[in-house]
């Protein structure tokens, strides 16, 4: 079909002359996502009608958003997090059975190579914070406990800092651990009860955030990146549901099913039981993990 037929560009046809014009394109889901994309963008300005003031406040910001990222800050990843489009990504690509343990974002704070631990050890480094011991089981769907399941762990500390964000503050992985489960499918370890803390907001996202009257913070979680040979990878959390947050995350990361309860023992029995020496605080929390599809393991 010849450009022309679909005449010159007007405010009318701007979808067709433009789409007509990715016609050669020869990857077929490059050609699909960009008549998508070009049908709903220019739906959005047509209803918008920025002026060209506020055009150029987009280029601005976009550009901006370019700016501030390298190798450690990811401002496009975190623009994504706030406008919902990371967990949406996310939902659709982590679609699993009923009863599997839901996913929710990874976050920028994960780092590999993190030493592995004897289950039951402790990931604090530098004994901060109120003592935490952190337990449950891995299973399938069936309820079965997962043998050699990998536990990758982290936490930001009792200030709502991550140890890559305090370097020469916080020991090289400090509240980070990896664990694998044994027969019994079980994990523990001891870690330090998590506190809210903000995204970073000291970019044009925190800057988005404060216009839109949002404050930047997400509510207390511990990450857990769970592997098994056979089965889905779980990138998940456990959050506080007692948090101040925990209804308003800046990410939207928090699911209903991954609220685990964070109890306060003091209980003078258990705090001997399991070596502390004073008041700590316990979550269970179990993970079940769903069987990989003939798809992902054929990748
Ligand atoms: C986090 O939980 O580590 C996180 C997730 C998304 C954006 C920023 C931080
Ligand atoms: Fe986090």
């Amino acid at each position: 079909m010849d450009a022309h037929e679909f005449g010159y560009f007007t405010e009318e046809n701007s979808v067709e002359v433009v789409t007509n014009r990715n016609k050669n394109t020869q990857n077929p889901r490059l050609k699909e996502v960009m008549e998508v994309i070009t049908r709903k963008l220019h739906e959005a300005v047509k209803e918008i009608e920025p002026t060209d003031e506020e055009w150029m406040h987009a280029i601005q910001f976009l550009t901006k958003t370019g700016q501030i990222c390298d190798d450690y800050r990811q401002e496009y990843i975190l623009l994504s997090d706030i406008l919902g489009v990371s967990m949406l990504a996310d939902a659709i690509q982590s679609r699993r059975p009923s009863g599997a343990t839901e996913n929710t974002v990874l976050g920028p704070f994960h780092v590999g190579e993190v030493p592995e631990m004897e289950m039951g050890s402790n990931i604090c480094l530098d004994q901060k914070g109120e003592p935490m011991l952190v337990h449950g089981c891995i299973r399938d769907l069936a309820g079965n406990p997962l043998k050699g399941a990998r536990i990758d762990v982290w936490q930001a500390n009792d200030e709502g800092f991550y140890d890559v964000q305090q370097r020469g503050v916080q020991p090289d992985f400090n509240l980070r651990g990896v664990f694998h489960t044994g027969e019994d499918g079980r994990y523990w370890f001891k870690a330090i009860k998590p506190r809210y803390y903000p995204i970073p907001d000291d970019g044009p996202v925190g800057q988005l955030l404060g216009m839109l009257g949002r404050h930047p913070n997400r509510p207390a979680h511990f990450h857990y990146l769970i592997t098994l040979d056979g089965y889905q990878k779980l990138t998940t959390h456990i959050f506080d549901p007692d948090d101040k947050y925990i209804h308003s995350d800046a990410v939207f990361g928090v699911k209903e099913s991954l609220m685990a309860e964070f109890k306060r023992i003091d209980d003078p029995a258990k705090v001997k039981e399991h070596g502390f020496s004073d008041v700590y605080y316990d979550v269970e929390y179990d993970f079940v993990l769903a069987q990989s599809t003939d798809k992902e393991t054929a990748a």
